[in-house]
């Protein structure tokens, strides 16, 4: 079933789980997903980069494809199609108008005003059709950033104010992950996760879910975290899987048995994570 991401968020923040963001790729990406969270019984995020879109051929293409998918892979589970790190409205209202159910603005480059005013129009255009925004404050960092991964840690005032003028359902602080592959140890700032928990009092979100420890995880989820984004671990288990099977079966040429031969290590990647954020079976 298709739907936005508050009641499933919501339901995890009450009951204090996660739900897992997983990002798609392309058609064997999101089958591989759909498949392992139907085998589970959990909800799951697929969010999807601009860049993804593009690559798949855009927004109604990726929309197809997961309707298309659910359907005769019979999928049951509450499933949202999210758009992630949107870069301006346009962008939010094109994945909007395609039939995403939830969408990712994300105006941090922009001063905290810029931003506001930003993701207050997304929210406004969104609201009225029923999709359900997120926004980040602070800035979440990339391994390929310079300095300190280019990370901006998010302050505990600007994220109340934010929260409280823009009217977003779910916020991403940055609080010290990166996108990609860490260098060096993760450094959460956990006191001021729970501080801004307890001020803001809507679901929060943690990108850069890749490379975080386990019991960082945790503590995570017991400050507030309700939604934990992973690309990096399922593409990093996949290329794993296919470089040894490329490697030990000369022979292959069949694209369908290549790409497949990821779909494992990507299934129990997902199942583990799964577990580790104690998402609540449906
Ligand atoms: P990773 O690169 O750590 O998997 O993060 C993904 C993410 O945050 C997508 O928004």
């Amino acid at each position: 079933m298709l739907e936005n991401m508050t009641r499933i968020l919501n339901m995890a923040k009450d009951n204090k789980y996660a739900v897992a963001q997983f990002n798609i790729n392309n058609l064997e990406w999101t089958r591989f997903i759909l498949e392992e969270c139907e085998d589970i019984k959990v909800p799951v995020i697929l969010g999807v980069s601009e860049g993804a879109t593009k690559y798949m051929g855009g927004f109604k293409t990726v929309v197809n494809l997961v309707k298309d998918l659910m359907e005769y892979l019979n999928i049951t589970i509450p499933v949202v199609i999210h758009l992630d790190h949107g870069s301006s409205f346009q962008v939010c209202k094109e994945a909007i108008d395609a039939g995403f159910t939830s969408v990712m603005i994300d105006a941090s480059m922009y001063d905290l005003d810029e931003n506001i005013r930003i993701t207050k129009e997304v929210v406004d255009y969104a609201k009225e059709r029923n999709v359900s925004v997120e926004a980040e404050v602070g800035h979440v960092g990339g391994s390929e950033d310079s300095a300190n991964h280019g990370i901006l840690y998010a302050e505990v005032d600007d994220c109340v104010r934010f929260t409280n003028e823009t009217g977003i359902d779910f916020l991403a602080p940055a609080l010290g992950s990166v996108h990609g592959p860490y260098h060096g140890d993760p450094v959460l700032a956990f006191d001021r996760m729970e501080e801004i928990k307890e001020k803001c009092n809507i679901p929060l979100v943690l990108h850069g879910g890749s490379g975080i420890y386990d019991d960082q995880i945790r503590k995570a989820i017991s400050c507030g975290i309700c939604k934990l984004n992973i690309n990096t671990e399922l593409q990093q288990v996949w290329a794993l899987a296919v470089r040894d099977k490329l490697k030990n079966d000369e022979e292959v040429y069949d694209p369908r048995k290549i790409i497949k031969a990821g779909e494992a290590s990507i299934k129990k990647a997902i199942r583990e994570k799964v577990e580790l954020l104690g998402t609540r079976h449906i």
